[in-house]
């Protein structure tokens, strides 16, 4: 891996996922020229303020809140989406700050997170086979020819969509709609009376009175700029290289890659093989970037694998994201915990609790039953803590909708109840009231972890 590296190098190995399926291949490099025009969407001082936190994470002093769409889609686009899916990330940053005692770093799965790796090329309804859907950047979902050709098109789109997303994300973000003040009108309507709801409340107002006297002795919005706005990032799978490429810029200031898409990006579990045009990619670009790390992954394997994207050992530069199942990730995790903490990576670990326990419902629904999601948290906590590892954050596929995705949960959805209002247009995600759930579980076990620290640091 010491070869030289460009932003095109990767165009010389083997690339998955990726369509080759263009009916005019010189169309798409048109798009990619015209993207390369295209104005940056993120700064690289950003990206590395953003791994600046998360090497505040890898060292155990704070916490890694990352979600949102599985896709993000074209029909799905709207204002209110942006909002509610932003608003309970705040919400799930509160319980968790509340409770854990450390700064949440909030990434959303927003602005950009559309191309998806599939397990299937292609797809067959009744007597007709067409090319999968892979995400609103590449094909369309209808099943239907056109929709299914890939059209070079859409990759505007995506950039312009991702564009708009961004720009109003930083505007809730920094124009007031996340001060701490707002802190009970960031609840969902369907979530306000659900039990999740109340218990929120009775946290907002322990937070309210503790403003309040904060404002008595003089600590405001004004002396305090962190009380009225929150930093927030955006990340998505850089599945499309070509895309990538286009938006990857030297950075003034450090005469560095960054690729200017979004703040982080990661590698899924289909791409991350060594010798593979992500791996090569990924390893020249400055920004802070996550691998998934599935049941098949082996302690050497991952040692090389950190290596090619972290020579430095840069603290939060890498994220690994574990993915193994409810049912696999004692087998799996505290082994690859050993390797990293014994061979001195640093990194940050986090758990996908999603990926790992999808099931396809008897309704024909791909679903996930909430309580392998929680157990699969609740066993990383622990499994971390043995190892003496920071379990250091979560990433989760979730919407501030009001879907009916995935199973159980407090309103203990059934298979029957899924399609009321299944919209997801990839995998399952977690509704409003089961991200909270999942918020406040994840808050106990945070609020034990720091418990512990306290004692040990007393004693
Ligand atoms: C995803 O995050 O949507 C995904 C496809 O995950 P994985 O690569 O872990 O399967
Ligand atoms: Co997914």
């Amino acid at each position: 891996m010491t070869e030289h590296w460009t932003p095109a190098s990767w165009r010389s190995k083997p690339a998955k996922h990726m369509p080759t399926d263009y009916p005019d291949l010189s169309a798409v490099t048109k798009v990619e020229q015209t993207l390369r025009g295209m104005p940056p969407l993120v700064f690289a001082g950003e990206a590395r303020r953003l791994k600046t936190l998360l090497g505040e994470v890898s060292e155990g002093r704070a916490f890694l809140l990352q979600g949102g769409d599985c896709a993000e889609s074209f029909k799905e686009f709207h204002a209110d989406n942006i909002r509610d899916t932003f608003r309970l990330i705040l919400q799930m940053a509160v319980v968790l700050t509340f409770a854990g005692g450390k700064p949440i770093v909030k990434v959303g799965r927003m602005a950009g997170q559309f191309a998806k790796p599939r397990s299937a090329p292609i797809e067959t309804q009744g007597d007709v086979t067409l090319p999968s859907y892979r995400g609103d950047n590449i094909n369309g979902m209808e099943f239907t020819p056109e929709a299914r050709t890939p059209d070079p098109q859409r990759l505007l789109q995506a950039y312009s969509q991702a564009a708009s997303t961004l720009n109003l994300l930083r505007a809730f973000a920094g124009g007031g709609y996340a001060d701490l003040h707002n802190i009970h009108r960031w609840t969902l309507g369907f979530v306000a009376d659900s039990p999740q709801g109340a218990r929120y409340r009775e946290l907002g107002e322990k937070i309210s009175e503790a403003l309040t006297f904060m404002e008595a002795i003089g600590v405001t919005p004004e002396s305090q700029p962190a009380l009225h706005q929150v930093e927030f990032f955006t990340s998505h799978e850089a599945l499309l290289l070509g895309f990538e490429e286009a938006m990857t810029r030297i950075d003034s200031t450090s005469g560095q890659w960054y690729d200017t898409s979004a703040h982080l990006v990661w590698i899924g579990e289909r791409t991350r093989e060594l010798g593979g045009a992500h791996v090569e990619f990924f390893r020249g670009i400055k920004n802070p970037i996550g691998v998934k790390v599935g049941p098949t992954v082996e302690a050497d394997d991952l040692l090389r694998l950190i290596d090619a994207l972290n020579p430095q050992n840069e603290p939060g530069r890498l994220t690994l994201y574990g993915r193994f199942g409810y049912d696999k990730i004692e087998d799996r995790l505290p082994r690859l915990l050993r390797a990293t903490k014994a061979g001195g990576r640093s990194v940050v670990w986090a758990i996908d609790p999603m990926h790992g326990n999808t099931l396809t419902a008897a309704t024909g629904f791909k679903t996930r039953p909430f309580d392998r999601i929680l157990s699969e948290v609740k066993s990383f906590v622990e499994l971390c803590k043995a190892e003496g590892v920071h379990p250091g954050g979560v990433h989760l596929e979730m919407t501030g909708q009001n879907v009916t995705e995935c199973l159980g949960g407090a309103r203990a959805l059934s298979e029957t109840d899924l399609a009321d209002r299944y919209h997801t247009h990839c995998d399952p995600r977690l509704n409003g009231e089961q991200a909270l759930e999942l918020a406040f579980l994840l808050a106990e076990k945070l609020k034990e972890e720091r418990a512990e620290q306290q004692r040990r640091a007393a004693s």
